[in-house]
């Protein structure tokens, strides 16, 4: 189990334990975290998982795809910490990992 923490735009913190080989977008799902709709149950195809990780461990997650960069382009407000949570698996690394949600999506 590893501690991810979601900010919603409106500086909600909520912090979960999420299990190790599950995404950050399915830990939030299965909590009900608002603002990641994951309309497409993780294939990299819809954006509606974009979250901005914190800036100390953008560096420590594994590197974007070139399919990810291409469905960042179309989401909302993209920034240089811009990730697709359903890209993101959490393994005992991130414990801890802090990420914030756009402010369309929650
Ligand atoms: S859930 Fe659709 S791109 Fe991540």
């Amino acid at each position: 189990m590893t501690k991810v923490t979601y900010i919603s735009s409106e500086e909600k913190i909520t912090t979960i334990e999420v299990d190790n080989g599950l995404t950050v977008m399915e830990g939030a799902v299965q909590n009900d975290i608002q603002g990641i709709d994951a309309d497409c149950g993780g294939g990299m195809a819809c954006a509606t998982c974009h979250v901005y990780v914190k800036d100390d461990w953008y560096d420590k997650i594994p590197k974007k795809t070139d399919g990810e960069e291409d469905m960042l382009d179309m989401a909302f407000e993209p920034n240089e910490f811009s990730r697709l949570s359903c890209q993101i698996t959490v393994t005992d690394e991130l414990d801890g990992l802090i990420v914030k949600l756009p402010s369309k999506q929650g």
